[in-house]
Parts: structure tokens; sequence; C-alpha cells
């Protein structure tokens, strides 16, 4: 059972921040194909909301997957970023969104950037649902972003520890003594 010590950011808010990003997106991207790539697990929930907020009258989308090792089942970074999933898609001349759940020390987006810019897409940008800046290794940002939150470990929403509370609806701080 999930033992949270605070709500942080609520489901609906959630969703009105996520209809908002849809519609940004929609509007930069008019008129083209975007092949969108989750980061998995985390952002998974929040992606298959995004998605849906994009007007599928206007943009085309394809989506893939990549999944990249994160911390284990701990919340202390390694530092270490290592590819587990590739993409399945070329990202050769296409305009490419990551959507990643949280920039943190900014580790796995540059290592992503890095990755996938080298593949020569015609563009490459991040959305991202969460920004830790506090815990910035490195200068990262990104384009598309939900909220910016304090240095706490959160769960929800995708957002998980040791594998687990992903199904809380809402993004939540963690009750220490879950830990
Ligand atoms: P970064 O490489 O340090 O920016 O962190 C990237 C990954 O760490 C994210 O994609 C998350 O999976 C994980 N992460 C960072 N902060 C949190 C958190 O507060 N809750 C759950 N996962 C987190």
């Amino acid at each position: 059972m999930a033992k949270v010590t605070k709500v942080l950011i609520e489901s609906d808010k959630i969703a009105q921040r996520i209809k908002q990003l849809g519609a940004q997106i929609t509007q930069d991207y008019a008129g083209k194909t975007v092949l969108m790539i989750a980061i998995l697990r985390g952002s998974v929930i929040f992606f298959s909301d995004l998605i849906r907020e994009i007007d599928s009258d206007k943009v085309d989308i394809i989506i893939d997957f990549i999944s990249v090792s994160s911390y284990g089942s701990s919340h202390k970074t390694t530092g270490e970023v290592r590819m587990l999933k590739d993409a399945d898609e070329a990202i050769d001349g296409k305009d490419v969104i990551i959507v990643e759940d949280i920039v943190d020390t900014g580790l796995t987006l540059q290592y992503l950037k890095k990755v996938l810019s080298s593949r020569n897409p015609s563009s490459l940008k991040v959305c991202c649902l969460l920004d830790k800046p506090e815990r910035r290794k490195v200068e990262i940002s990104a384009d598309y972003l939900g909220f910016t939150i304090p240095n706490e470990f959160v769960v929800g929403y995708g957002f998980d520890y040791a594998q687990k509370y992903r199904n809380l609806k809402d993004i939540c701080v963690l009750d220490p003594k879950a830990k």
C-alpha cells in the first residue's frame, strides 16, 4: 500500500497542464508527422495522456520506446546511463520529440540527446513532465515542460520508488518510512 506524506500535484492539475502541452505541440508541428519517443518506464502514463491531447486532424504521430538504465532500486543516481532498449524506428530526417518523466541531474537527457542527434533527425525536442532544477549536474532543459518541482522524491502518475507506486493518480511525495 502506498504511504504518501502529501500530494504535490493533483491529477486534475496534471490533466489540465497536459492539455496545454498537447495544444502547444499541435500548434508547433501542424501539418507534420512527429516521431514521439517515450522513455521507459516512468513516462508511459504521461506519454499516453499527452499523445491523445495532440490533435490528430493536424499532426500525425508515430510512437516508439527507448529504455535506459536508471537508479536501480534506490533513489541515488550512479551517474551512469546505459541503453537497455533502443528505438525501433529510424531517426534520420524525422521530427523527433523525446518524452521523459523528469529532468533530475540531467544525465539521462544529456545521453539521449547525444545518441539521437547523432542519427541526423530533422529536429529533436524534449517534452518533460517534471523538472527538479536544484539537482542538476549538467546544463540541460526541456523544450516543453509540465511543472517545476522542489528537490523532493516523487511517486505516482508513472513515478516509482523501487518499481512501486506508479499507479497513484496524483504526483505525491513519499513518506520516508516507506523507503
Ligand atoms: P536524471 O538522469 O538524474 O535526470 O534522472 C532521470 C531519471 O531518474 C528519471 O527519468 C526518473 O526515472 C528518475 N527520477 C529522478 N527523480 C525522481 C523522483 O523524484 N521520483 C522517481 N524517479 C525519479
